[in-house]
């Protein structure tokens, strides 16, 4: 058993370490990837497969239990499965987020992995607008991926970022397709990051989402998981489920209890912070990056990586000047 260190100064608990495998993606949503592209880290300062592995085991022995790949896209590493194998065989719960593109090619290494639930990203149902948003020809591809995650019996969560003008008269068309697949969609928030053109007036809030859903539907309220960044909720009688993730406007910043690494290996405390800690450069050196970690940890804020007052933020404000999310992972 591992004893629980990672407290923050809030008296939070961390357990659950997102990685990022890559800062590369097969797509370029808008919202995620700013026009002009990101400035990709050299290849040598990118994790390799030990060293995720190894610094993993680190954090483990700090008190993480669950584990999320995020990218970029992490199906597009070469050494994906080497990366599963080897994180599948610590004492976590190990899980992703994906665009789905590549998942039929790694169906069964998922299954030995004990994958059993997948984020899948995807922002609209519509073939046009998703290459729209995505700038790429692959909206079938991504249904026909997320067909066979459930035939095989995952659990799928598909992430839905909800844009004025874009999607929101989608919102009924994901619901409907609760119905029948026991599937579990996500509506989140539009956050500001660097390139992506957020605006306040772009965001579809939390409330707005179940009006226009409540209008149509008898929804009933579910139960949230402790750490939940979600709200959720189902149409009455329908099998799947679906949530709200209202970053924006209803923060969960006080039940955070996640922890980031980059892809270059450097720790981020929160999504919102622009404080990066290099844990990769002293690992290398074979330093104990523990007490890097506590540190990183305690400088944590208590909500919006201390960004004060967030109904005020412009999207020139200094505090923008974070990465883009295509380097972050979500
Ligand atoms: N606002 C909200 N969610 C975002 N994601 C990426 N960029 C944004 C943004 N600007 C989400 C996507 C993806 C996950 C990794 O992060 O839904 O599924
Ligand atoms: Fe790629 Fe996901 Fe970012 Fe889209 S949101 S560009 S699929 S990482």
């Amino acid at each position: 058993m591992s004893t629980t260190k990672l407290q923050d100064k809030f008296g939070r608990i961390h357990d659950y370490l997102r990685i990022s495998l890559t800062e590369k993606c097969n797509l370029r949503c808008s919202y995620c990837m700013p026009e002009e592209g990101v400035q990709l880290s050299p290849r040598d300062s990118i994790l390799s497969a030990q060293e995720i592995y190894d610094i993993a085991n680190i954090f483990i022995g700090l008190g993480i239990n669950k584990i999320r790949l995020t990218g970029g896209e992490p199906l597009i590493r070469k050494d994906f499965k080497d990366i599963i194998k080897a994180l599948s065989t610590l004492p976590i719960k190990l899980t992703m987020t994906t665009n789905a593109l590549l998942v039929d090619k790694f169906i069964d290494d998922l299954k030995k992995c004990g994958i059993t639930s997948l984020n899948v990203s995807l922002d609209t149902l519509n073939p046009a607008k998703f290459q729209q948003i995505t700038k790429r020809d692959k909206f079938q591809q991504t249904i026909d991926n997320i067909n066979l995650l459930i035939k095989n019996g995952f659990h799928v969560k598909i992430n839905v970022v909800l844009m004025k003008g874009f999607n929101e008269n989608e919102i009924l068309d994901f619901v409907n397709w609760t119905k029948k697949d026991n599937i579990h969609i996500r509506f989140i928030e539009f956050m500001p990051f660097d390139g992506n053109k957020w605006e306040w007036n772009r965001i579809i809030s939390l409330k707005e989402i179940l009006d226009m859903i409540d209008a149509q539907h008898k929804v009933i309220k579910l139960l949230d998981g402790k750490n939940s960044t979600s709200k959720a909720y189902q149409v009455l009688g329908y099998n799947g489920t679906f949530a709200v993730i209202s970053s924006m406007t209803n923060h969960f910043c006080g039940s955070c209890n996640r922890l980031r690494l980059t892809a270059n290996g450097k720790m981020k405390n929160c999504l919102f912070s622009n404080e990066e800690v290099d844990l990769l450069t002293p690992f290398r050196n074979e330093k104990d990056i523990t007490p890097l970690i506590q540190n990183c940890l305690i400088k944590k804020n208590s909500k919006h990586g201390g960004i004060k007052e967030l109904s005020k933020l412009n999207y020139d404000d200094p505090l923008m000047s974070q990465r883009s999310m295509i380097t972050i992972g979500g």
